[in-house]
């Protein structure tokens, strides 16, 4: 069967990770995909750096807008980060020419995803994004799949690897907030731009995907409240710990009487509660289903092997054409309910 051909636009962590899986696990990927997927073309900004991983015989593009034009492309994969610039252009314009995309892009998704998906719609073109939230957690997967014949009443998450993995050293380690962070950077957990991480913003980006998939709302990003960890202390995790507690990034999407609060700030969790041993880059999603009851998934929430493997599995769903909605079974409730808007704190 011939290959599905993937160009790769960002080389960095994700991409040079998704090259690596790629070719790592190249047989038993073909093996689930019916076919095997081969990347034909990448593009970063700069060719000579050494990124672990071979470009021999790859299509190197300067523009990776260019990219969607690329006649022998079956799919691109937007992992160059930014909601707008080359990030956003490259998937307007492959979106456009009808070709499907995968991205780990949270930050263009939850501002722009609704307009996304609608372009989508209207190309037939696919756009994927199990990587965009909680790194290897399937959790876009199952909120819009497995969960999709219940009535979601809440998602709560730890949707930030960097946060939880810089609080979890500040409380175990004794370290410092800045340490700490100059390491997650090291690790390549952080964003581009660390304050998304420590101001909250990337967590909150996370959390308007997963209440507009959650509860059929279109994504709404200006409605979420966001507070970061900048100012926890030392002193502050070491008192939550003394009364049974643990300081936590959390998200929190649910249903009220008017209609959906989203929000993103620290919390004090008990000791107890499962949320509260997940540590390190760990993410954690709990969603509350009316008939499933509560469902609790976590996994690594950034990295290049976690986000990898979730960038990948869309990939495998292209390849055997397995197409999904957008926004899954709440696409379709998307239009008819948009005037009812998400409450604002
Ligand atoms: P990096 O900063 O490590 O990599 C970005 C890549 O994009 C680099 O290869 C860079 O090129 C390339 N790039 C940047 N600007 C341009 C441009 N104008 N033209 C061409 N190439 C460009 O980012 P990550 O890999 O960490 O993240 C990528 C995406 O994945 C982001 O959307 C991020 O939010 C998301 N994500 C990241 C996770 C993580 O753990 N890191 C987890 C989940 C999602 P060059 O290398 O030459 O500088
Ligand atoms: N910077 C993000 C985090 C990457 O730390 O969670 C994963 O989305």
């Amino acid at each position: 069967t011939r290959p599905l051909s993937v160009a790769v636009a960002g080389l960095g962590t994700v991409g040079a990770g998704l090259l690596t899986l790629l070719r790592d696990n190249a047989e038993l990927i073909a093996a689930r995909a019916g076919r095997p997927i081969v990347v034909t073309a990448v593009a970063a900004r700069d060719r000579n750096r050494d990124r672990g991983v071979s470009l021999d015989g790859l299509r190197w593009y300067e523009d990776p807008v260019a990219m969607a034009a690329d006649a022998q492309a079956d799919v691109i994969v937007e992992l160059i980060g930014g909601s707008e610039g080359p990030a956003r252009a490259l998937v307007e314009a492959a979106l456009a020419a009808g070709k499907p995309v995968v991205t780990a892009n949270k930050a263009l998704l939850a501002l722009h995803g609704t307009a996304l998906a609608g372009q989508a719609e209207a190309s037939g073109a696919t756009l994927a994004y199990e990587a965009a939230v909680a790194g290897g957690i399937p959790a876009i997967k199952a909120l819009r799949e497995g969960l999709a014949a219940n009535g979601i009443r809440r998602v709560t998450g730890i949707l930030n690897g960097t946060c939880n993995y810089i609080l979890t050293c500040m409380r175990e380690q004794g370290r410092e907030f800045g340490d700490v962070l100059a390491e997650a950077q090291k690790l390549g957990y952080a964003e581009a731009d660390p304050s998304f991480d420590i101001d909250g913003i990337d967590a909150a980006h996370k959390l308007a995907i997963l209440a507009a998939l959650a509860f059929g709302r279109p994504v709404d990003f200006p409605a979420v409240h966001v507070e970061g960890i900048r100012a926890i202390s030392a002193l502050d995790i070491r008192l939550a710990d003394q009364l049974g507690y643990r300081i936590k990034l959390l998200g929190i999407a649910e249903r009220t009487e008017g209609g959906v609060a989203t929000r993103v700030h620290p919390c004090m969790v008990p000791a107890s509660h499962p949320i509260a041993r997940v540590d390190g880059v760990f993410n954690a999603v709990v969603a509350e289903g009316d008939f499933v009851g509560r469902v609790v998934l976590e996994g690594r929430g950034a990295g290049a092997g976690p986000t990898a493997s979730a960038v990948a599995a869309d990939l495998i769903d292209i390849a055997r054409g397995r197409a999904t909605p957008v926004w899954g079974a709440a696409g379709a409730a998307l239009t008819s309910i948009a005037a009812e808007p998400m409450e604002r704190h």
